[in-house]
């Protein structure tokens, strides 16, 4: 067996960066209106690369926040509104760690659906020591990310009933099999390059972690009493998996690049891949994202060194040689040696119809290829629709595709196709507050033959390379991508970027102002006109997030002395008042022993920026896909991979069972007595 290192999250293995030009060649510095922002690394109280790329030199709590704890009146009315000094009806957590998640007083937080639920009245209740691919087939999958919320019936609004769409970004073998891992008898310490253990996958672990990849349909249901719960007879409920049937759809569709072995027609591809962030549409849909897909493919130099097939998997990240999971050991689809061209079928906005259970899934190739987040859709005052993806990769862009055709209200069939003709746009972020929308045309903006790019399947194939061409903006890992139901804003969210203005990398810009930018930050975005779909925007920082004490930090202008901590924000969501609630992944890299969480912030008037604590979350956990029913009744997170960094014979934490392994869950949080959260 190959060794492999577990050092953390492997759906975040990065390749290296792009080579296209850079925004730092503008030579004016902008600041913002109400934007002043520390420049650079040298001189600030940012923590500093370890000497470990993967372990972040951390800060103890304590010393991170002084006098931070706690925002607001300790002695708050439980659903007062609102808590004298702070913006909401609860007082703000104070960063922790702790085996449970935790939310405010007045506020209850209970574990939904966990890792291996079943979905179906016939599943099988979920057996650790006798687990299969077609008993996971059936059941809620590992590590719930995205989560969507529907309302049943389809337009109604409704609170009480909905269906959860929820992804299942990868697996963490190493705490799902006892026995996965096993010491590695040449391990040697001193040498970074040894590894600790050896893996050891087998035929039905690999097939069953196909299984638990994917996505879930799950109807839910509250009762007269309040209590929720799942519908496990619902027609709606449904698994999607990595071995899914589904149809690429769009200008790849059949493209010869898209085209294997067991597929001559480059159509029909066989499931979906680490599927992060999503967004529904105004039809009913979802649209869930690849993401990580580079990690499951090995032998990237079995491919010819001067094939363009090579420079688009090296700018992907593929990797040489075995690949960590070893899957192409069992499946040859994912061994490059085999089949160079399947990767093409991967790192795609997928478009789910949630109301036909026996629909096929169809990966639409117009939004681009890349490593997708986001996905909200908003339909323009012209009724074109607009949908915002990030491509999240140290230095990768910020994309949205505007439909060609028109949405239309009265006709749900009308819709169900439009994501496949549109134009897609990367942003350029000016240094005066001003940004344009390029479009990826072939034929436009040196995108022809000469630069590798014959027809617009070239462009949309590799979208990263085409948008080094015309010039785009390269952003600090660019996560989620949302609309402000409220005011129309849109916000991009960076997680981090280590890299930034180190060694030969992009230097800092306007829009990615801070070197070695470690706890990433929230760009605000208004489209000219208010229309989305506009080829021009302006934007300005929202938030620079970090310890309030340190001075490169930036909070929307609002009192730094009276705001949590936050670090490396992920996803967003807003309430039905335009608050946007903030989940973080990383946050332990920056504030030691605290572990992952959900924050709020006011967006509009006096309290523009007043950010709080809502929830944390358990160790080694992401906190991600935050979602509301229609009247905020309801939120419903995803605790994303806990204790991963660890091993299942010595996992950092069992949560929720406290038993067997520990089981990445959807919580569940209310008000105590009901009412809205937050609120
Ligand atoms: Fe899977 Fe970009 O987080
Ligand atoms: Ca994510
Ligand atoms: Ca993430």
């Amino acid at each position: 067996m190959k060794p492999i290192e577990y050092e953390g999250d492997k759906s975040k293995i990065y390749s290296a960066a792009g080579t296209g030009e850079t925004m730092s060649e503008i030579m004016a510095r902008r600041f913002s209106r109400r934007t002043v922002v520390a420049s650079g690394a040298a001189g600030s109280a940012m923590v500093l690369l370890a000497s470990n790329a993967a372990t972040a030199q951390s800060t103890p709590i304590a010393e991170a926040t002084p006098g931070a704890t706690p925002v607001g009146t300790p002695a708050g009315t439980p659903g007062a509104t609102p808590v004298a000094g702070t913006s909401f009806g609860f007082s703000s957590l104070t960063l922790q760690g702790g085996d449970t998640p935790v939310v405010p007083e007045g506020y209850s937080v209970v574990p939904f659906l966990r890792w291996g639920d079943p979905l179906f009245p016939d599943a099988p209740a979920f057996d650790l020591a006798a687990q299969s691919a077609a008993a996971q087939a059936t059941q809620f999958g590992y590590n719930c990310d995205y989560i969507g919320w529907i309302s049943l019936p389809l337009g109604s609004g409704a609170s009480d009933n909905g269906l959860l769409v929820v992804n299942h970004e990868y697996t963490n073998p190493e705490l799902m099999f006892a026995g996965y891992l096993t010491p590695n008898p040449e391990y040697d310490a001193a040498d970074e390059e040894s590894a600790e253990f050896l893996a050891n996958p087998t035929q039905e672990i690999v097939d069953t972690e196909l299984e638990a990849h994917g996505l879930s349909i799950v109807e839910v249901k509250r009762a007269e009493s309040g209590a929720w719960a799942v519908v496990l007879d619902s027609e709606y409920n449904r698994r999607i998996t990595a071995t899914t049937p589904m149809t690429l759809t769009g200008p790849v569709a059949g493209a010869e690049l898209a085209k294997t072995s067991a597929d001559t027609t480059g159509m029909d591809v066989m499931g979906m891949l680490n599927n992060c962030a999503g967004g529904t549409t105004p039809w009913g849909t979802v649209v869930t994202g690849e993401e990580n897909f580079n990690q499951y493919f090995g032998n990237l130099d079995a491919v010819p060194a001067d094939s363009p097939l090579r420079a688009i998997h090296e700018r992907y990240g593929l990797p040489n040689g075995a690949s960590e999971r070893q899957w192409e050991t069992f499946h040859s689809r994912f061994d490059l040696a085999a089949e160079p061209n399947e990767p093409i079928r991967f790192g795609w906005g997928v478009e789910i119809d949630p109301f036909d259970p026996t629909s096929t899934p169809k990966k639409r190739t117009a939004l681009g290829r890349n490593k997708h987040e986001g996905h909200t859709s908003v339909v323009s005052p012209g009724g074109n629709v607009a949908i915002y993806s990030g491509d999240d990769e140290r230095f990768e862009y910020a994309y949205k595709f505007v439909t060609a055709g028109s949405f239309d209200e009265a006709n749900r069939e009308a819709n169900l196709d439009l994501l496949d003709d549109g134009t897609l746009y990367v942003a350029k972020f000016n240094e005066d507050g001003s940004g344009e929308w390029l479009p990826l045309i072939q034929g436009e903006g040196g995108l022809d033959d000469a630069a590798g790019f014959a027809t617009q399947a070239d462009v949309l194939i590799n979208p990263r390379a085409a948008s080094d061409v015309v010039g785009a903006t390269k952003m600090d890992r660019p996560e989620d991508f949302e609309t402000n139901p409220v005011t129309g804003k849109v916000y991009l969210v960076c997680t981090n970027n280590s890299n930034r203005a180190v060694e030969d990398n992009a230097g800092t810009d306007a829009a990615n102002p801070r070197a070695e930018n470690r706890t990433g930050h929230i760009i605000e975005i208004t489209e000219t006109d208010d229309d989305h779909a506009s080829t021009t925007f302006d934007w300005e920082l929202f938030l620079l997030a970090g310890d309030p004490a340190d001075e490169s930090t930036y909070f929307a202008g609002f009192p730094k002395e009276s705001v949590s901590p936050i670090a490396s924000p992920d996803n967003i969501t807003f309430d039905v008042l335009g608050n946007i609630w903030i989940s973080t992944d990383g946050l332990p890299n920056t504030f030691d022993d605290a572990n992952d969480g959900l924050f709020v912030a006011v967006t509009e008037g006096e309290n523009r920026g007043n950010l709080q604590q809502f929830l944390s979350t358990v160790p080694g956990a992401e906190c991600s896909g935050p979602v509301f029913n229609t009247d905020d009744t309801a939120l419903f997170v995803s605790v994303q991979h806990p204790s991963e960094g660890s091993t299942f014979e010595e996992p950092l934490t069992l949560w929720p069972d406290g038993e067997g392994a520990t089981r990445p869950s959807v919580v569940l949080i209310t008000r105590d007595g009901g009412g809205p959260i937050g609120q």
